[in-house]
Parts: structure tokens; sequence; C-alpha cells
């Protein structure tokens, strides 16, 4: 798919098809986030791919949102040190998000559907995925190919108007 394409047609998918994903297609979207820009190019973020039932099941359960990930075919775990410092935290934040958008775009651009999930259950997630101490996970990201929201460039995105969002030279010009 084309960037400009896969941008469009990205969206949060929830229902996946059985159907796995091949491990060549997962390691590029792996390695799309792998090279996500990062503050200080500090890059604090390891990602634990799951696949087992088993563990997709218990990582379901972290968060009422979180149901899609058990029907996945695959989901990456976006995994920070835990930081103190609230400045740290919020730029680990950040370098998460864009993270998370690497990943969801290759996969977009290779037909596959992902969807966020939050974590709620701390406990839960540090034993499934058996993290080391002074690291947490807050963020899933469930993977498969689509059972029902294909992924089509869309016209009309769910979102607000541009012209709403975006302001110019001041925000008087906007919205
Ligand atoms: C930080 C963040 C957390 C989210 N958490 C969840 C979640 O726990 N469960 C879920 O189903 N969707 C979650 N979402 C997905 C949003 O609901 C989704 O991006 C938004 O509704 C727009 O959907 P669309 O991109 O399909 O139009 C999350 C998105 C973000 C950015």
């Amino acid at each position: 798919m084309e960037t400009w394409d896969a941008l469009r047609a990205r969206r949060d998918v929830r229902a996946f098809e059985r159907r796995p994903i091949a491990p060549h297609d997962l390691e590029r979207i792996l390695d799309a986030g792998r090279r996500a820009p990062s503050a200080g190019n500090l890059q604090r973020w390891d990602f634990v791919l799951v696949t087992g039932p088993d563990a997709l099941r218990s990582l379901a359960a972290v968060f009422p949102g979180a149901g899609h990930v058990g029907g996945s075919a695959a989901a990456v775990a976006l995994v920070a040190p835990r930081d103190p410092d609230e400045w740290n935290r919020r730029s680990i934040a950040f370098d998460m998000g864009q993270a998370a958008m690497g990943i969801m775009l290759a996969a977009a651009d290779l037909g596959i559907g992902s969807g966020h999930a939050v974590v709620r259950d701390h406990v839960s997630v540090r034993r499934t995925l058996a993290l080391p101490d002074g690291h947490e996970c807050h963020w899933i990201i469930s993977l498969g190919y689509p059972g029902d929201r294909p992924l089509r460039p869309l016209r009309n995105p769910d979102r607000r108007a541009f012209e709403d969002v975006v302001h110019r030279e001041r925000w008087e010009g906007g919205g």
C-alpha cells in the first residue's frame, strides 16, 4: 500500500480472522516500532511479541477494553522502564505513541489490522509477560487480518472536521 493509503486505511480493528500472520510480516511490523523516533534517541521501549493463545487470552483480561487481544493472531506489548520523573514519563508516553503508530501503519501496509488496548491489571500483565523489575506495560497492540473492518482508505473518517482542528498562524484562525 502507498503510505498515504495506509494512513487513510488504518483504523482500530477489534475482530480478527483466525489466519496467523507470517513471521516475516511480524518482523517488519516490529521493526517499524524499533525505527520510531524518540526523545534524545533514548529508545526507552521493548516490545514483547505474543502469539500463544493462552497468553493472548490472559492479556485480553487486563482491561475491559482489551478483549479484542484474545481473538487476535498476535499482540505486541509495549514495555517501558518505570520512571518516577514526570517529564520522563511524558516523553516515554510520547515516544511509545510514535512506536505504536509505526507498528500500526506497517501492519496496515500489509493488510493487517491492529487495535489498541490499555492495561489496568499490572499484576496480571507482569506475570504473563514475565516482565523484569523496573519495567511496566501500559499498552498492548493486537494484530490480525480484519474480521469486520476492512482496511480500505476511508473517505470520511470518524474525526473532527479539518477546519475545526487546524488553526492557521494563530488559534483564532481555526475553528
Ligand atoms: C492511548 C489509546 C488507548 C486506547 N485504548 C483502547 C482500548 O483499551 N480498547 C480499545 O478497544 N481501543 C482503544 N483505543 C482505540 C481508540 O478507541 C480509537 O483509536 C479511536 O476510537 C478511533 O478509532 P478509529 O481509529 O478506528 O477511527 C485506544 C487508543 C489510544 C490512542
